[in-house]
């Protein structure tokens, strides 16, 4: 049995607290990830465009809810602005691509995925100078407060009912909100508990941003799941290792979005359950021991400033 939490945003809408991850799914596995996911419970599914699989998720979206039985609305999906769209006139140009790639006529919500802009126009979606550092967009010069005033500019057109930011610190939450009209929804981070984000959690939930957490799992080849606290925790509820970090996630009040391309997790995943009080706090500690961030791009300018 799944505890089918959903959270409040600022909004007003509601985010269900367990959403899919689809960064590394392959097109052809994501679309029957996404499906099984739908027909398992789950009414949240996040991608970006960086990605390169939206097509193959708006595929699985629409299929898994027509089998289902649902309509669009019945599901939460959440897309990112990749960092070569960061230029004002190319926002728009990130959401429609997005939006036709998706199939769907609205988003639920519209991310910044990382507060850097890198510069459009060079074949990729990583450009590199020859040297080999990264391509940073001098047109923005590092402002990604430009590029979410244009952000903003989205919801009056009704192509996506909120925005928020990805990756953001508490320093660059600082920066944006002193001339955001619109406080950002959500900041989607990494977040697990090598990494609980304790300061950044208390300073969202002080601002009315929903904080969603990332490789909730530890992302591919997790050295969580060897994680002895974990270990004893789940076999003791009879749990797996992943049920209880998206408990425990859920539990501390962030939604949270485990990947996976494997039905049977798929499933296992959406049935999370209430920790005990000691068992949570066992696991609120792990990161006093051993703390580690497992995504970490370099980009050529600070984006972690809370690590420092
Ligand atoms: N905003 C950002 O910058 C950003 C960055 C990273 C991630 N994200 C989002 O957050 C999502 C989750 O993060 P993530 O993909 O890095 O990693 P994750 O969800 O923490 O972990 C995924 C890994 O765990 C495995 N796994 C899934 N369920 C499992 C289970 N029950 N038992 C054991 N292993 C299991 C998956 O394998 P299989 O697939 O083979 O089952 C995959 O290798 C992403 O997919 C993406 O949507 C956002």
């Amino acid at each position: 049995m799944s505890l089918n939490k959903v959270f409040k945003l600022n909004t007003g809408a509601a985010i269900p607290a367990i959403g899919l991850g689809t960064w590394q799914s392959k097109p052809e596995e994501v679309y029957n990830a996404v499906k099984t996911a739908i027909n398992s419970g789950y009414r949240h599914i996040d991608t970006a465009y960086a990605y390169g699989n939206e097509d193959a998720v708006g595929r699985g979206i629409k299929d898994g809810l027509k089998e289902a039985g649902l309509k669009r609305e019945d599901v939460f999906v959440t897309t990112k602005l990749w960092s070569t769209f960061h230029r004002p006139a190319d926002v728009q140009k990130g959401i429609d691509e997005s939006l036709a790639s998706l199939g769907l006529e609205y988003l639920d919500l519209y991310l910044m995925h990382w507060p850097v802009a890198l510069t459009p126009g060079k074949g990729s979606l990583f450009p590199r100078h020859e040297d080999g550092t990264r391509d940073l967009d001098a047109e923005i010069n590092g402002d990604f407060t430009i590029t979410y005033g244009a952000m903003e500019k989205l919801l009056e057109s009704g192509k996506t009912k909120a925005i928020g930011v990805s990756n953001f610190s508490t320093h660059n939450l600082d920066v944006l909100l002193k001339s955001a009209k619109v406080i950002p929804a959500v900041n989607q981070v990494e977040l697990h508990p090598y990494l609980p984000q304790t300061k950044l959690l208390e300073y969202c939930n002080a601002k009315g941003i929903h904080l969603t957490a990332y490789s909730p799992l530890g992302s591919t080849d997790s050295p969580l799941q060897k994680e002895s606290v974990l270990i004893e925790i789940a076999e003791k509820n009879n749990k797996s290792v992943a049920q209880t970090l998206i408990s425990w996630a859920v539990q501390r009040g962030t939604s949270v979005l485990p990947k996976s391309v494997t039905p049977s997790r798929i499933e296992a995943n959406f049935q999370d359950y209430k920790l005990s009080d000691e068992d949570f706090a066992k696991i609120n500690e792990i990161s006093s021991k051993h703390s580690q961030r497992l995504v970490s791009p370099d980009w050529g300018v600070t984006v972690f400033h809370d690590d420092q």
